[in-house]
């Protein structure tokens, strides 16, 4: 349900002044602020380095601030356990590599494997995957090895591993690369077709404008812009600050 005036429903995402170093002493993130409304769609872009997939680590709790904080859906990531299974559930974060997230014999099992964690069993489990799954395209394939599936069938596949937790936010860590150009194009209608709110880790500037009205540049741990989408791509001297190049020929 969508909040009136009074009482708005808390953003999907709520990123507050998050400070991180790793263990080794490199400060990866210089106090970051990034809020998402519910039914948002950001893309996040930046250089190699720039910190983005340390933030995106920092959505669900795998790696906790040393300062700051990040609600989901109104809920403050903490250490403790119920809390972080239910962040768990409402942050569907989708690994550049899907070998890294699935691990078990058929595709169906591998999207039934979260939601059989919450608690789900029969028709009602069997009819979250069958969602998923129709949700990218992959029904007819459910029973089969996801080894056996090509690149962009086993990433369509991992984000029917998260859209089944019935995320409160998409997350996704560069969903384009290493696509061909036909299962770049298929992602994004499925992208586009959902509706969920998406934060999208991107160096493919034209799917940042195909799929987010909003984007942030985060360089050096800061955020350093915050726009429409296509008025930030039209910035030549901001993009080349920042290392970031359209394709050639491209105009956004
Ligand atoms: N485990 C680690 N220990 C120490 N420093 C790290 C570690 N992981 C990442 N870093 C450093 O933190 C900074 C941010 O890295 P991060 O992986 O978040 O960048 P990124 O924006 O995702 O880059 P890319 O576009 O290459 O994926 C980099 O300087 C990186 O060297
Ligand atoms: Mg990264």
């Amino acid at each position: 349900m969508i909040g009136d005036v009074q009482n708005p429903a808390p953003p999907s995402l709520d990123v507050r002044g998050v400070r991180y170093a790793y263990p080794d002493g490199h400060v990866a993130l210089h106090g970051v602020d990034l809020t998402v409304a519910r039914g948002g769609r950001v893309a996040l872009l930046g250089p190699n380095g720039a910190g983005k997939t340390t933030l995106v680590l920092h959505l669900n709790g795998i790696l906790t601030a040393a300062e700051g904080s990040v609600s989901v859906g109104g809920l403050t990531v903490s250490r403790d356990r119920d809390t972080l299974a239910e962040i768990r559930r409402r942050v569907g974060i989708v690994f550049q590599d899907p070998d890294d997230q699935l691990f078990l014999p058929t595709v169906a099992e591998d999207v039934a494997f979260g939601p059989a964690n919450l608690g789900l069993r029969g028709a009602e489990l069997a009819a979250r995957v069958d969602e998923a799954l129709a949700a990218v395209g992959m029904g007819e394939h459910r029973d089969r090895a996801p080894h056996h599936l090509s690149f962009g069938q086993r990433r369509r596949v991992a984000v029917a591993t998260v859209l089944a937790m019935h995320p409160e936010i998409l997350v996704l860590d560069e969903p384009s690369s290493n696509l061909d150009p036909a299962a770049r194009r298929e992602l994004a209608e499925i992208l586009r077709g959902l509706p969920v709110t998406l934060l999208m880790v991107t160096h493919d500037l034209p799917y940042a404008l195909e799929l987010c009205d909003r984007s942030v540049i985060l360089d050096g741990g800061r955020i350093v812009a915050d726009a429409d989408t296509r008025e930030l791509l039209a910035d030549r001297e901001l993009l080349a600050a920042h290392r970031l190049e359209l394709p050639y020929g491209f105009t956004p």
